[in-house]
């Protein structure tokens, strides 16, 4: 549909403007342009605000300074395309995070190094760094805020994943105790999950799973389900994980022995649940299948990476059934799988071969383990037939390698934040694949046309209820298919989108076009109350998004 819309709008101007000078706008059709200089390596990313986006990268020598150090934290600004400097205390190397249910911003663990040109960095393997809500949009007066010796994680993690629960509260799963060389290792594994705000004690609890999918088992990929479980997967293993109880339902491999989490990459997403039944489906895509049993040394760059992407419905028939396959364009390790507000998913950056992480294999590119970066992203539609769901008709090619320590994030205005790229230990500018600070926006074509717009939004939606926007409809588009999509743009950090969810919400449009009475999520479930954007899409033509927050924005643990 879009590809159909987007060549009717190309035919349509190439008529109108074939006579055109050559500074005529050109036709709309998907972009990326550079945007910037992010002044640290952006390997995580969140949007905390409609216009700001938080990056971190690990204590180095980023040429972004700070209180006379360089500087490992920053806000990206989306509206002037600058960064001002965050002045983190702790390391937040390969750090995760998430939202919690009052707005603030939490980002999770980290690395224990320091750096030499950072003589006050404190031990981030613990780390809890809070960023409060912030309302100026250039991010003036906002800052994080870390209290080490009293707010922490009860067990060190780097590498460990995290999501929003059902109460507003985070789940914590899984990491190192400590920085590893390339695999997880069972002296040092952060083999259990925990919460914040500490739940059941605060006490970590152990977790099979974890143990079970040791060495490649970094970052987790984990979603919340619409019963209130926890769907994980790790290495080519997979689980639904009881909160309450801890236990741990073991269900299919990933099939053909594709492997997906750190140091063995691919990506994980739930793709788009829709009322009424909210039926929940996870896509794992890319990784390779090499074995979890070889030493780096035996690993190559030039080993190709897993074109498989994997799909299974989350209900007793969908279990029984299993994963069915499909496969992408082309192999991807380090893929990166986004929400599009129309419900695609878009899948960008990562290489065609090799592994995660730095200078293990005997050939690195560079330093780099992974080689043969692909540049053009494709577009996966769920709802489309099997076999015909991935397609690059249309994407551009970008310039820029994003390999290992790369983000991408949707942005409240409805492009894509891509940034990051950094296979070196710390800034190497003379190398292939070097550090990669350059900022680039990938635009859809609709950025260049009129959107539709949701004129306001109430601050607070409560669930299952109904409330009435004002929205602007341009009059070219005849409204024959209206999305509501309710989104947390998820915590960027390799190769996955910790807390990324869109769920569509059913919708009617007054006969004047003016209003749009939208039913907001039946419970807590479905969308973990707090923040979210609201883009509502014509005619796969999508508005920029309006921040609400979902629930009563109390702090967790939010009970009904
Ligand atoms: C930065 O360094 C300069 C020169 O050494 C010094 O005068 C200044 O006080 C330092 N500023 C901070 C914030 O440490
Ligand atoms: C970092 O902190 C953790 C948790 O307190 C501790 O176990 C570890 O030894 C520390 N590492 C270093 C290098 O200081
Ligand atoms: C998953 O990997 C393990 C080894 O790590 C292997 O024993 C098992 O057969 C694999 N599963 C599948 C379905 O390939
Ligand atoms: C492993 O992946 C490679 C590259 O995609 C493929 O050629 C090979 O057939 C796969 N092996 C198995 C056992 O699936
Ligand atoms: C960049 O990486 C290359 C390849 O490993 C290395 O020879 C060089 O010393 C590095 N440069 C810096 C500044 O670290
Ligand atoms: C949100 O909740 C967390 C955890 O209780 C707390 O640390 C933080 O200060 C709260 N922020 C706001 C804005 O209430």
């Amino acid at each position: 549909m879009l590809s159909l819309v987007t060549s009717l709008l190309s035919l349509l101007c190439t008529a109108v403007f074939s006579t055109a000078s050559p500074l005529e706008p050109r036709a709309p059709a998907w972009e990326f342009n550079v945007r910037g200089n992010s002044g640290i390596v952006a390997l995580e990313a969140i949007v905390v605000s409609p216009t700001l986006v938080v990056i971190f990268d690990r204590a180095s020598d980023d040429p972004l300074q700070i209180n006379n150090h360089s500087a490992w934290g920053g806000l990206w600004n989306l509206e002037t395309n600058e960064v001002t400097a965050l002045d983190v205390l702790s390391n937040s190397f390969c750090a995760s995070g998430a939202l919690l249910s009052n707005g603030t911003m939490v980002s999770i663990g980290g690395d224990p190094r320091g750096f030499v040109n950072n003589p006050t960095i404190k031990n981030g393997t613990t780390g809890l760094r809070l960023f409060e809500p912030c309302d100026d949009p250039a991010g003036v007066g906002c800052m994080l805020f870390e209290d080490p010796e009293n707010l922490h994680l009860a067990e060190p993690r780097w590498y460990p994943a995290s999501i929003r629960i059902p109460d507003g509260s985070l789940m914590i799963v899984g990491g190192i105790h400590e920085n590893t060389g390339f695999f997880n290792d069972v002296e040092r594994a952060a083999n259990s999950v925990e919460f914040f705000p500490p739940k059941f004690g605060g006490v970590p609890r152990p977790s099979e799973f974890l143990k079970r999918s040791l060495p490649a088992n970094l970052f987790p990929r984990i979603f919340l389900l619409p019963d209130g479980k926890v769907f994980m997967v790790a290495n080519n293993q997979s689980i639904i994980y009881d909160i309450e109880t801890g236990d741990e339902r073991i269900l299919p491999d990933l099939p053909n022995g594709v492997r997906v989490t750190n140091p063995l990459d691919g990506s994980a997403i739930l793709l788009p649940l829709s009322p009424p039944n909210f039926t929940p489906e996870v896509l794992v895509c890319g990784g390779t299948n090499i074995s979890d049993a070889l030493d780096p040394s035996q690993i190559s760059s030039q080993t190709p990476a897993s074109d498989q992407c994997s799909r299974i419905v989350l209900t007793e028939e969908g279990i029984k059934k299993g994963w069915i396959i499909e496969r992408m364009l082309e192999p991807r390790i380090m893929p990166e799988l986004v929400h599009l507000p129309n419900g695609q998913i878009l899948i960008i950056n990562g290489g065609r071969s090799g592994v995660a992480a730095i200078s293990n294999v005997p050939d690195p590119i560079g330093n780099s383990n992974a080689d043969h970066p692909v540049l053009t992203p494709s577009l996966y539609t769920p709802t489309a037939a099997l076999g015909r769901r991935i397609s690059n008709a249309g994407m551009p090619t970008s310039e820029i390698p994003r390999l290992y320590h790369s983000s991408v994030t949707l942005t409240p205005q409805g492009n894509f934040f891509v940034a990051g790229s950094n296979p070196n230990v710390d800034t190497n500018l003379t190398v292939e694949f070097s550090s990669e600070f350059r900022v680039e926006s990938l635009d859809p074509p609709f950025m260049s046309v009129p959107r539709p717009r949701i004129l306001t939004a109430p601050s607070k939606i409560g669930f299952g209820k109904r409330f009435t926007v004002p929205v602007s409809i341009p009059s070219n588009l005849k409204a024959s298919n209206i999305q509501v999509a309710l989104m947390d743009l998820g915590f960027s950090s390799h190769a996955f989108h910790s807390s990324a969810r869109l769920v569509f919400m059913d919708a009617q449009l007054s006969r004047d076009r003016r209003s749009l009475t939208i039913t907001a999520p039946p419970n807590r479930n479905i969308f973990p109350p707090g923040p979210a954007f609201i883009f509502l899409t014509i005619d796969d033509v999508s508005s920029e998004g309006q921040r609400v927050m979902v629930g009563s924005g109390a702090p967790p643990p939010q009970t009904d």
